[in-house]
């Protein structure tokens, strides 16, 4: 295995108050030659980043809750990872896949066509979760010949002009930016802490599901739809887990009306939800599976991998681009498959821990409204009254910007941008695991009392 650096960083360390001033001038830099379309969460520059662990420019070192986004599920810079990449640069980086084949390419989709659930066996490679949603969509109209498109109101599929027209939630990924595609109808999803049918698990019988079947089955939907688009598990919408039972009556439904059933696992997939895919924890077979993020540790590449006469469908060349499924991105995503398969019984850890933890804060925060989520992605959703359900955006973000300050990097997410969620490296320690809990359980606690939520 190729040598690669080690920085032996040890934290959560504070060295100065961030962001410091080594921060704050980057950030200057950044108003002034960056879009204002790119948001910084969290205001530091940083210049290292090893296991749980990143540094910033200023010496703060910071325990990592976020991962870049659900990306880093076996820590920054793997060595095994960083060493595949680095092989792969010494033999060559770029060829473009359609002007001839390469090893790792092959070997990649072959190892999807084992990992992944059901009998999806072909597959095509891009550059990011997003690219990918937009792939599986062409596919799946090509096959079934349908212009109709079904996602969720509450989910989120990427920022290309497809994408953000599958995703309803209009600030900040809409506004401006129409008009967006025809011929997308928006589902509620199993939300059961907001129902929007106001009814209760398990005494509602799913009957969320009776909606979309009724949706498909009248005019203009009816025969005329090419796929479902959905996460498992919502993430961007505030880590949703639909009950039990809830895949197996939709995906019957797709079944039953010639729908194909699209699986975004780009949040979900690669052991975040504690399954290698997300779908595994109910008895349903997506038709085509969407990845991205955590295939490959970093490296930037998404994937389709989907049934076999529905990836046969499209023409010759009319799929593909440059720089999709990139040598070094394909090297990297072989060595990450391998780490997560290692990686994977530790999240049973991760979710003990959490879970006791954010029960114990829902008993101890009237804030806390909802805690959910599955394997190690977990996350609780603040109001500011349990009884109101009123969303307590302001508390989130004031509970992110705490933990920074202590040293530790959470994300928000959800409709309200009131839910804190949870992604701790799949390879975390115990300890470590409950340090970060303990920053955020006193960032809850202080700025609760702040604002005068207790
Ligand atoms: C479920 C889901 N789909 C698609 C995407 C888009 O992926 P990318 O940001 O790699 O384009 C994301 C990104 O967060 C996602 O969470």
């Amino acid at each position: 295995m190729t040598k690669t650096k080690s920085y032996n960083l040890k934290g959560p360390k504070i060295v100065i108050e961030p962001p410091g001033p080594k921060s704050k001038a980057a950030m200057k830099r950044k108003e002034k030659y960056i879009t204002d379309g790119i948001k910084i969460g969290l205001p530091a520059e940083l210049d290292v980043a090893e296991g749980p662990f990143m540094r910033d420019v200023d010496g703060n070192v910071y325990l990592d809750f976020t991962v870049g986004i659900g990306v880093h599920n076996c820590g920054h810079r793997a060595p095994e990872m960083v060493s595949a990449c680095k092989d792969q640069l010494d033999e060559f980086i770029h060829i473009c896949f359609m002007v001839s084949m390469y090893e790792s390419y092959i070997q990649l989709a072959e190892e999807m066509s084992k990992i992944c659930p059901g009998k999806l066996k072909k597959s095509i490679f891009l550059n990011s979760g997003s690219e990918a949603v937009e792939n599986a969509v062409k596919i799946a109209r090509s096959y079934t010949k349908k212009p109709w498109l079904l996602s969720y109101r509450t989910a989120f599929h990427g920022r290309t002009m497809l994408d953000i027209s599958l995703t309803a939630k209009e600030k900040p990924y809409r506004e401006g930016f129409g008009p967006l595609l025809s011929h997308i109808q928006h589902l509620d999803f199993a939300y059961c802490y907001r129902c929007p049918l106001k009814l209760e698990y398990p005494s509602c019988d799913l009957a969320c599901t009776d909606t979309i079947r009724t949706i498909v089955q009248t005019p203009p939907l009816e025969g005329s739809v090419a796929c479902l688009v959905a996460e498992p598990i919502q993430g961007e919408g505030g880590f949703i887990n639909p009950p039990p039972g809830y895949w197996e009556k939709v995906t019957k439904i797709c079944k039953d009306n010639g729908i194909v059933f699209i699986d975004d696992e780009v949040q979900t997939g690669f052991g975040r939800t504690g399954k290698m895919f997300g779908i595994q924890h109910w008895k349903a077979d997506p038709d085509m599976l969407v990845s991205g993020k955590g295939l490959s540790l970093g490296m930037p590449l998404g994937g389709v991998t989907g049934r076999d006469e529905i990836m046969s469908a499209p023409g010759p060349a009319s799929l593909g681009g440059t720089f999709g499924g990139n040598p070094v991105c394909c090297a990297g995503a072989l060595a990450s498959i391998k780490l997560t398969k290692k990686a994977l019984p530790n999240t049973k850890m991760i979710n003990r821990v959490e879970k006791k933890r954010l029960d114990e804060w829902k008993k101890r925060f009237e804030v806390v409204g909802d805690v959910r989520g599955l394997g190690a992605m977990m996350g609780m959703e603040l109001v500011k009254k349990k009884s109101s359900k009123e969303p307590a955006p302001e508390l989130a973000r004031n509970i992110q910007l705490a933990c920074f300050k202590n040293g530790l990097y959470i994300l928000t997410a959800g409709q309200f941008n009131n839910v804190v969620r949870l992604h701790p490296p799949l390879i975390i320690k115990q300890g470590l695991l409950e340090k970060g809990l303990d920053i955020l359980e006193e960032a809850v606690a202080q700025e609760t009392k702040k604002a005068g939520l207790e």
